[in-house]
């Protein structure tokens, strides 16, 4: 049998809304959420990764959007629901997903129109899915922000700081974590109070579930940046240094701070040099074939194209390149 297009596909995820839609569904009520149950057909040439964010445009909103839990693939053919965690091009999947803000919708069994959307990637702008609302999760109205009476500044002028991020990213063995910590030596010294997020200490624990695809990178940044979000909230200078080796998860994460708040550091170490340094043996091992996707040798890494810092690995040494960046928090007047 010949592959479906997209068109056709589409048509066979309004069907399975119209047979599985309860009447509860498609009552009419206040059709407004930013959180819905999916179908989507997927039509990038690079599979969904859960968790990233993607740009979500329908009739009546244009936002941010990220699928935050895929819950079957479906086989065109015979409708059966396959477990995924990821979706390639021409796959339909069913999932829910989070906005950035609450829109106007209504079900697509409901108006074919208003129930109807698409995503592109918010690098490209390239159209990467065709999607369909079956309903509104309304556990999105039900949660309300507390406000609290102590906030982010009263917390900053207790410290005497400005809080801030100071994202390192880098490949393996760039040199990112000695920099990282030798900078916040220097910070504690001042009398400042830091917090160092690493990678390979917060895969211990909060992230322990965590593997190397790029659906748990993209998950692992995820969980850093909101991490980060709370301890800026805090009042502290976050010092985050992860590969974090993709573009659209570290513009997310710098999305989540107020402009000025988060520095982004490239520290610049070519592959053989982190090859030949290969501090934990990492290296040789992905070459004997004993580790998967690694960073550089058979998973990318995506140079920085606006970092505010970029730190020459290769050469300097990190005590020089950890003055470095303290040189620049000084005269941005950031310390
Ligand atoms: S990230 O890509 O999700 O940002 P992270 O910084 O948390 O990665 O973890 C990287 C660390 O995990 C590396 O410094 C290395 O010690 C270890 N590691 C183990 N397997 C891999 C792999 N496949 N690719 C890269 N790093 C790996």
């Amino acid at each position: 049998m010949d592959r479906l297009n997209a068109e056709q596909l589409v048509e066979i995820a309004a069907l399975e809304i119209r047979d599985h839609s309860k009447q509860d569904d498609i009552k009419e009520q206040e059709w407004h959420s930013d959180q819905f149950s999916v179908y989507l057909v997927w039509q990038g040439k690079e599979p969904l990764l859960p968790g990233r964010t993607y740009e979500f445009i329908s009739p009546n909103a244009t936002t941010i959007c990220s699928v935050s839990s895929l819950k079957y693939r479906l086989e065109p053919n015979n409708k059966r629901q396959i477990a995924a965690a990821t979706l390639k091009q021409l796959d339909i999947g069913y999932c829910n997903i989070e906005l950035d803000q609450s829109i106007d919708y209504a079900p697509a069994s409901y108006d074919d129109k208003l129930g109807k959307f698409i995503l592109n990637d918010s690098r490209t702008g390239e159209q990467v899915a065709i999607g369909l609302i079956q309903f509104g999760l309304r556990r999105a109205t039900n949660i309300r922000w507390q406000e609290v009476e102590i906030g982010q500044v009263a917390r900053a002028i207790a410290k005497q700081q400005k809080p801030h991020v100071l994202w390192f990213t880098g490949l393996s063995g760039s040199g990112k974590s000695t920099i990282a910590s030798l900078l916040e030596k220097k910070l504690h010294a001042r009398g400042h109070h830091t917090y160092l997020l690493d990678g390979d200490n917060v895969r211990h624990g909060l992230c322990r579930d965590l593997g190397f695809t790029d659906a748990d990178r993209v998950e692992n940044i995820r969980r850093i940046s909101e991490t980060a979000r709370l301890f800026v909230d805090a009042g502290l200078i976050v010092i985050i240094s992860f590969i974090s080796p993709f573009t659209t998860e570290r513009r997310m994460a710098r999305s989540l701070f107020k402009d000025g708040e988060f520095s982004e550091i490239y520290v610049n170490t070519p592959l053989e040099i982190c090859e030949k340094r290969d501090p934990k043996g990492l290296y040789e091992k992905a070459r004997r074939g004993e580790i998967k996707n690694f960073t550089g040798l058979d998973s990318p890494y995506e140079v920085p194209e606006q970092a505010e810092i970029i730190l020459n690995g290769g050469k300097e040494p990190p005590e020089a390149l950890s003055k470095q960046v303290l040189d620049y928090l000084i005269l941005k007047q950031l310390i």
